[in-house]
């Protein structure tokens, strides 16, 4: 495979029929990894999905904890590329139980690297806008790090894990997710649909934090072409940052999104100090993504209410009121 220097695979079974190099996604029955594996299917790599509890069949189950595990995996399918997607990303479940969050983030993060790096397959790891302090924004990728809870400290630790291991690795900074769930809990965003739909109950949200609500589709297109680009080019290597820019708190949030669906938000107010919870977050943490838009590799960001609408539609209550909403 030209660009990468790994061997043939002793096994490679439930591997798509792809043609431009194999790629290894972890954390691919989560948010981000379903919208990676497609797209990089639909770009034609051959894909080994990987999850853990959500596994199912055409997915290799493996638990990322375990080293031997991680070892047996990669020896089995030499992927020519690994996007690691896998994560504890609740910031208030670190906070609550941080040994198994920080076995997950870091840990495991470090033996994935070194078995990355033993089998030669290049690394991107995508982490977090949340491994910077939010006080002075923009960030830009080589502005110093100040993760103000343990989830942001333990993905910068994660990065330097993947940095120590594999100094060729890419380092993808991205801020919040929505995109295509399961369960509208699945996503920090969606989850306000619920909130949203419930009009006979006052709900305050926060009209503090700025967010910058990015969809998941369009990180796995900048996934796919940081991996097409470092085929052909390998000084594509450090960090890079990739965010929507429209801002947004979540008070805001909701509010577009009952703008989306014609539905009434009176009953959703500002919350305008930051709410209690374990895990203190960042005020503003916009990235400032130059290194990708220098090189031609970010993509242009579907807007917002254009992207939730077709995120939250398969959750509207019924088909007639989906009718008027959409045509
Ligand atoms: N979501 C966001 O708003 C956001 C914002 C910034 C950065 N990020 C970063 O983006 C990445 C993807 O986040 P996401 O939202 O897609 O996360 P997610 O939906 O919560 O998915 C987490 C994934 O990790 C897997 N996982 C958990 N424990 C595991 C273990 N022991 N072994 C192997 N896999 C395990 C899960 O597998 P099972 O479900 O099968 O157990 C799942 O596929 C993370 O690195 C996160 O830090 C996310």
């Amino acid at each position: 495979m030209p660009g990468f220097r790994n061997e043939e695979p002793q096994v490679s079974e439930g591997v798509g029929p792809g043609t431009r190099g194999r790629v290894l996604v972890t954390g691919a029955t989560g948010l981000l990894g379903r919208a990676v594996c497609r797209q990089l299917r639909d770009d034609g790599w051959s894909v080994i999905a990987t999850g853990f509890s959500r596994a199912l069949p055409g997915t290799l189950r493996c638990d990322l904890t375990c080293e031997e595990q991680v070892h047996l995996m990669l020896q089995q399918h030499k992927p020519h590329v690994i996007i690691h997607c896998a994560a504890e990303r609740r910031p208030d479940v670190v906070e609550r139980a941080p040994d198994s969050a920080l076995n997950l983030n870091v840990h495991a993060t470090a033996v994935l690297s070194k078995e990355a790096a033993a089998c030669g397959a290049f690394l991107l790891f995508i982490s977090t806008d949340y491994v910077f302090d939010g006080r002075n924004p923009p960030y830009g990728e080589d502005d110093a790090p100040n993760p103000l809870n343990l989830y942001g400290r333990s993905k910068l630790e994660g990065e330097r894990e993947a940095q120590r291991h594999c100094p060729d690795c890419v380092v993808l900074r991205v801020p919040i997710l929505f995109g295509e769930v399961e369960r509208v809990e699945e996503s920090a965003v969606t989850v306000l649909w619920t909130l949203v739909l419930d009009s006979a109950q006052t709900c305050s949200l926060d009209h503090t934090q700025q967010r910058f609500p990015t969809e998941a589709r369009d990180v796995a297109r900048v996934c796919s072409n940081i991996c097409s680009r470092r085929t052909q080019d390998p000084s594509v290597r450090g960090v890079f940052h990739y965010s929507a820019q429209e801002q947004m708190t979540k008070y805001e949030m909701a509010k577009a999104i009952g703008d989306a669906f014609h539905l009434p938000s009176d009953h959703i107010v500002p919350l305008t100090a930051p709410g209690p919870g374990p895990a203190s977050r960042p005020l503003n943490a916009r990235l400032a993504c130059s290194r990708l838009e220098l090189l031609g590799l970010a993509v242009e960001p579907r807007p917002f209410r254009a992207a939730i609408l077709d995120c939250l539609w398969p959750f509207t209550p019924d088909r007639r009121w989906r009718q008027t909403v959409f045509h």
